[in-house]
């Protein structure tokens, strides 16, 4: 007699495992020691969709190529150190899925622009950081608060600045500033972004010092609203929006 076999209705459905793809990543690597020019390098690598640019990275140096050279730190948008160009668009690494991109075709990977090349995908970020310390990017209040007290402040008045305080200083709006590109001398969104944080801070009595700095001939009146300053942003910070506040407040004469 034939054995019938019965389904239990009530076991789990078996999950169809992930399946994974051949990903072609194309990087601009560059080695001053030995290269004069950058050079394309293509890595074929085995990627799942839920996986990262930044795991192609590691993946490439840990079995690929171990001179592979590129910063990260936190690997989960925190830090800001892993901005770089991919597919054409500054975005963080360890926050680009692989499932968000075509990977029908090669996946471009390059430094950031706008900032000297150190190694494939390192920059200098010095020039970044000097114009990011230049706009005093710190509380500077004349008073002290009451002792043992806090400052106060409104839910309104923290409002006023709360999108600035996200910034992560990734460098990815202001390497993907036209106008930064150009000379690399404007102190490009970041820096304002950092300032409008303390500009609009009702704690700080510095606003006039910082309006003096950025209306400079390098500072906010070298913004053209291209807008691909918000667009780079993997904070979602309105960044052409806090340097029209700035604009604004500097014609004011305060904030
Ligand atoms: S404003 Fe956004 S893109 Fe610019 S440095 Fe800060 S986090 Fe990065
Ligand atoms: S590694 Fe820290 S933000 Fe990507």
């Amino acid at each position: 007699m034939a054995a019938v076999v019965e389904s239990d209705q009530n076991a789990p459905a078996e999950e169809a495992p992930i399946q994974s793809f051949l990903v072609t990543f194309i990087i601009r690597r560059y080695d001053p020691e030995v290269d004069a020019e950058p050079r394309w390098v293509d890595y074929d690598v085995e990627m799942y969709p839920t996986e990262r640019v930044l795991d192609a990275l590691h993946k490439i140096k840990w079995e690929q190529d171990g001179s592979l050279s590129f910063r990260r730190s936190c690997a989960h948008g925190v830090c800001g150190s892993d901005a770089m160009r991919i597919n054409g668009r500054n975005r963080l690494a360890c926050k680009t899925l692989i499932k968000d991109l075509d990977i029908s075709k090669p996946i471009y990977v390059e430094a950031i622009k706008g900032l000297p090349l150190e190694k494939d995908l390192i920059v200098d970020m010095e020039p970044f950081m000097d114009a990011y310390k230049a706009v005093k990017p710190f509380l500077i209040a004349h008073s002290h608060p009451e002792h043992g007290k806090e400052r106060i402040q409104s839910a309104e008045e923290r409002a006023r600045f709360d999108d600035t305080t996200k910034c992560i200083l990734c460098a990815a709006c202001t390497s993907s500033c036209p106008v930064f590109w150009t000379d690399g001398q404007y102190f490009g969104p970041a820096a304002i972004v950092n300032a409008h944080r303390f500009i609009f801070d009702s704690r700080d009595d510095a606003a006039d010092v910082r309006l003096d700095i950025l209306n400079d001939k390098e500072g906010v009146w070298r913004c053209r609203t291209t807008f691909n300053c918000t667009e780079a942003c993997p904070r979602g910070i309105q960044v052409t929006r806090a340097i029209a506040e700035v604009k604004q407040a500097v014609l004011r004469g305060g904030r």
